[in-house]
């Protein structure tokens, strides 16, 4: 049996996590973290010593592939944080694995064609169970090229990197407006220009600039998309 698929793809901080979470709560459907999969490789890849000091030219592949595989990895969704939990082999992860310094070590890991292949095989499990909203950079392009709705999500880096820094300064931390928004960018410069599977929209996909629109207006408009094409 073939179940729907909807892709919500684009660079972190257009506003995929809170659209892909509505659209799953209000479908019934099972939600996948994409972004959480290589965060939790490149976590455990900085932690056991094998991320390099800048680039990811000095990584060993070979020692990631392997740490990948004996990944266990559960979603588990948390009305409470609007999010899903992640448990990995047994234990949650905790919020740590949402900070920029691990996205910065997930992008590092996703360039490696090995890690990617192996990543694949299991986000493709999880479409063969139930209907699935799935966010990413190449859910539209490379993991479910088949789907029912693909949407790519994007919005300036300067919207971005100003959303990121309410959020920290709500979270009651202090945000360096200049420093997150070369982060934001080196990161968009590394997913869009590596070679395996580089973030970019789908030729079938609806793009949608959130630079100018709120939560609320992006989900409309994603939600109304959905409908005409089911
Ligand atoms: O979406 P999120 O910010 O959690 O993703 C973290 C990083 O993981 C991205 O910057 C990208 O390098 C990588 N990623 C990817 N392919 C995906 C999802 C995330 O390469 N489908």
């Amino acid at each position: 049996q073939r179940y729907p698929v909807i892709c919500i793809d684009g660079p972190s901080g257009a506003g995929k996590g809170t659209v892909t979470w509505r659209l799953a709560q209000a479908l019934g459907y099972q939600l996948l973290d994409s972004g959480a999969l290589y965060r939790i490789v490149g976590l455990k890849a900085f932690e056991a010593g094998l991320l390099g000091a800048d680039g990811c030219q000095d990584i060993d592949e070979q020692a990631v592939l392997a740490l990948t595989q004996g990944l266990d990895i559960v979603f588990v969704p948390n009305e409470a944080s609007g999010r899903v939990d992640i448990i990995v082999n047994g234990d949650a992860v905790g919020e740590q694995v949402r900070n920029e310094t691990v996205g910065g070590y997930a992008s590092k890991i996703a360039v490696f064609p090995k890690v990617r292949q192996a990543l694949l095989t299991l986000q493709q499990k999880m479409a063969s169970r139930s209907g699935l909203v799935a966010d990413g950079r190449d859910m539209g392009t490379v993991v479910f090229p088949d789907a029912d709705v693909k949407v790519f999500l994007t919005a300036s880096a300067k919207a971005r990197a100003e959303r990121r820094v309410t959020q920290l300064l709500n979270a009651g931390q202090t945000a360096d407006f200049e420093a997150i928004l070369a982060t934001i960018k080196a990161r968009d410069e590394r997913d869009e220009n590596r070679a395996t599977a580089p973030s970019k929209p789908a030729k079938d996909a609806l793009l949608l600039d959130s630079s100018c629109l709120d939560a609320d207006s992006v989900y409309a408009q994603v939600k109304k998309y959905c409908q005409d094409k089911g």
